[in-house]
Parts: structure tokens; C-alpha cells; sequence
């Protein structure tokens, strides 16, 4: 099948110009051969590429590009397929737009294209070329340092308790994980998850229930999570607790039996987050918002967790407006490679900044990660990267420390 990929990449430091030409002569033997094009435009810092051609040939040079060390930032702006080719020549073609008029250049890329594909003006692989032509890219782009300028060291500070122990009453357990500030190197919140006592996930706990004796099992094991986290020491912190939606609705007086599970835990209801997950939220909004709305009068603060993994995304804001909301993994995952990814993320923040909701990003992994984010306006985190959960304890935090130049 037919595949354009584009990508835009920064060059690194130092990297003679002599070498570029090399690689442009070795590249343009290599996509001759793959039948792939290769348009690489060059402004004396980024570049930005179009491949087209074979998807596999085009797919494993992309992948070896994306290894080279002449250039870092490679952020993937398209992937698209197309009945024929936009550009007819094959091998590869270097426009340094420091040496050319950017009019130009636009009109020779737009004179290689087929007839067919000049004619279709709004086709996005060309408009992708004007946009960096134009430099009107740039602010939707962020560099950020190499994966290494970090580290990542548990602190040691943090006591070492031995974890609680699951109470042989109760049916369920927790691990805790902390929702961290990095730069400012605070604690936010705790997030409670909960577990079996042996330490399996949620849906292992929940999976022995049937109808309605979920909610109620949901509803009675925040009791644990709020007796757990007062034995822990978080009194004095915002707790998040996960809640199916239809608990509230289904179970009478459960915002009642919450505030009394707080106050018999010596906590105060505004340092309570319930994190509801998106996609459970928006099958039953109605009732959701009804029960929400009393949540929010008791002084419990609300959460949106795993935020734009549903179908509903940013339209669930235009109905409900929760106190923060968690951007899902899959959107987090390798968001400095992708730009798509990025686009989304950027709406996001826009709209929550506009909003006045508070953003964490979760599941971050990876440095890149955390800096691109970060980069973008996010200040808060949950992931690997700074701390797993806890089972039955808090888990120390490794806060990033800035690696001193060589
Ligand atoms: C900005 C940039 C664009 C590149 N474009 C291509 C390309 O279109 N085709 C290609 O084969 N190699 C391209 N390369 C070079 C490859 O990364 C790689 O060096 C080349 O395929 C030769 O492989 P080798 O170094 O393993 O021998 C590019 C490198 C950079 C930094």
C-alpha cells in the first residue's frame, strides 16, 4: 500500500555540512532502490521530511531514521494513505531554505507533485509543507534536552515503614500512589487503588460480584482505602479514591456513607478527590451529573480519569465540568514522538486552562515524556517514572534532578 509519513527533527549541534550532503547522496541510492521519495527540507536547525512509497520500505527507513544521532526531537506529524503517489520522482531531494526563496520552494515541491494532487490544494501532506515553510509551526513545537539531562533517584528521605498488612475482615486492599509536582517538588495527592488482598488488580476483585452487589462491594471498600490511608499518615494530604459511577446512583445515602467513612478517619471531605473513569461516566451522564452534583455540595472534589480514552473526550466537558481531570496513558505514551498525540494533548490543556480544571498526566514512563509535558504546560504527574503504587504504602518518590553538563 501507498504510505506518506512525515516528521519534523532537529538537527544535532556540530554535524558538518559536508556529512549532510553525504547522507542526502547515500539516502537518495537507498530510496531509489526502495522506490520511495524523499523531500527533506533543511532552515539551518529543523528538518522536515516527506517518504513516500512501499509501506514496508518506507515504514523500515523511518524507523532507521528515527535511530540516527544526526538529528533528535523526530515528532511524526502524518501517516496517511493514498490511491497514487503526490510525489513521482523517487530517491531523495535536499531544499535548504536558507539558500532558497520559501515561495520557492513551495512552488518547486508543489511542480513535482502529480497533476492530481496539485489541483487538491487542501491535501494535508502539502499543507504540512507550507506550515513549515511559514515557520507557523513553531509554536505547537517544543524542544526539549536529551532523555539523559535527568535522573530519577527514589528519595531517600522517605521512611521506610513495613507495608500494612490486608485486614483479614476486610475483602480488598490498596496500593498508593502519589500524584507528584516534579519541578516543585511536591506531593499533590495519593491515589488509593485498590487491589485484592493478595495484591491482584481491580478487576480480579471485582470479577466474583454480580449486579448490584458490586456497588455496594465499590461503596464499602473506600471504608478500607480512607482506614488505610489514615494508618498511613495522610491526614494532613488530598486523597483520590476511584468510585464506579452508578455507585452513586445505585447505592441510596452513599454520599452519605462517604462523609461519615471521612470524618470516622479524622479527614475532612475537601481533601477528598473521587475519581470517576471517563468512559463508565458517559453511558449513564444523566444520573451521573444528578449524584455528582452532590458529591460536589458535601466538599468532595471530583476527577475525570482516564480522560480522552472514551468516545465522548472534551464533549463530556460541555455537560460536566469535574475539579481535574487525568489524560489517559494511551494518549501520554510516547506523546514526544507523535504528533497527533501532541495536538490532542494541546486542546486539552486549552480547554481545561480555560476552563479552570486541573490536568495530571498518567502513566508517564519515560523522560521525554515528562519533559515534553511539562514543555506543554503540565505541572502534574502519576507513572512509573517518579513512583509504581505502593501495596499498602506510600512508595518513596524520585524526584528529577537536573544532570550537571559535562
Ligand atoms: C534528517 C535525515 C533524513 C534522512 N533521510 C533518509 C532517507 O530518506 N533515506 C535513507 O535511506 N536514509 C536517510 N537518512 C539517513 C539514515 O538515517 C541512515 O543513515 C541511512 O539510511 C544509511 O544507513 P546506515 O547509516 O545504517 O548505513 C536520513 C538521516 C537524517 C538525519
Amino acid at each position: 500500500m501507498l504510505t506518506t509519513i512525515i516528521y519534523r527533527s532537529h538537527i544535532l549541534d556540530n554535524v558538518p555540512p559536508q556529512e549532510l550532503e553525504a547522507m542526502v547522496a547515500k539516502a537518495n541510492e537507498i530510496n531509489s532502490r526502495a522506490d520511495v521519495t524523499g523531500i527533506l527540507l533543511f532552515n539551518g536547525k529543523h528538518f522536515f521530511q516527506l517518504l513516500e512509497g512501499p509501506e514496508q520500505k518506507v515504514r523500515a527507513i523511518y524507523e532507521h531514521i528515527c535511530e540516527d544521532l544526526r538529528h533528535y526531537n523526530v515528532v511524526e506529524l502524518l501517516r496517511d494513505y493514498a490511491p497514487a503517489r503526490r510525489f513521482g520522482r523517487t530517491g531523495m531531494e535536499l531544499f535548504d531554505l536558507r539558500e532558497h526563496d520559501r515561495e520557492e520552494v513551495l512552488q518547486t515541491v508543489l511542480d513535482k507533485g502529480t497533476t492530481k494532487y496539485q489541483l487538491l490544494y487542501n491535501d494535508r501532506a502539502l499543507q504540512f509543507f507550507r506550515t513549515f515553510l511559514e515557520e507557523r509551526e513553531k509554536e505547537n513545537y517544543f524542544e526539549i534536552p536529551p532523555a539523559d539531562s535527568w535522573s530519577f533517584v527514589p528519595d531517600a528521605d522517605t521512611p521506610s515503614e513495613p507495608p500494612l498488612q490486608p485486614d483479614e475482615a476486610a475483602a480488598c486492599h490498596f496500593a498508593f500512589q502519589p500524584i507528584i509536582d516534579p519541578l516543585a517538588q511536591e506531593i499533590i495527592s495519593c491515589e488509593a487503588l485498590i487491589r485484592s488482598p493478595e495484591g491482584q488488580s481491580p478487576e480480579h476483585y471485582f470479577a466474583g460480584l454480580s449486579g448490584d452487589e458490586i456497588y455496594h462491594a465499590d461503596l464499602q471498600s473506600k471504608k478500607v482505602a480512607l482506614a488505610m490511608a489514615a494508618k498511613l499518615g495522610l491526614r494532613e494530604q488530598s486523597l483520590s479514591v476511584n468510585l464506579l459511577p452508578m455507585t452513586l446512583v445505585k447505592v441510596p445515602d452513599a454520599v452519605d456513607f462517604l462523609l461519615q467513612a471521612i470524618a470516622d478517619n479524622g479527614f475532612v471531605p475537601e481533601q477528598v478527590v473521587i475519581e470517576f473513569t471517563e468512559s463508565e461516566v458517559i453511558s449513564r451522564l444523566d444520573e451521573f451529573t444528578g449524584a455528582a452534583r452532590q458529591l460536589k455540595a458535601s466538599g468532595i472534589g471530583i476527577a475525570i480519569d482516564h480522560f480522552g480514552a472514551g468516545f465522548a473526550g472534551l464533549l463530556l466537558l460541555a455537560q460536566f465540568q469535574p475539579d481535574r481531570i487525568k489524560i489517559n496513558r494511551e494518549l501520554i505514551s510516547d506523546v514526544h514522538k507523535s504528533g497527533p498525540r501532541q495536538a490532542i494533548i494541546q486542546a486539552i490543556i486549552q480547554c481545561c486552562t480555560t476552563l479552570e480544571i486541573l490536568i495530571s498526566a498518567v502513566g508517564v514512563e519515560k523522560p521525554e515524556e515528562w519533559m515534553w509535558l511539562e514543555a506543554a504546560g503540565i505541572s502534574q504527574f502519576q507513572g512509573y517514572l517518579f513512583a509504581p503504587p505502593g501495596f499498602g504504602a506510600i512508595p518513596p518518590v524520585a524526584w528529577p534532578e537536573k544532570r550537571e553538563e559535562l
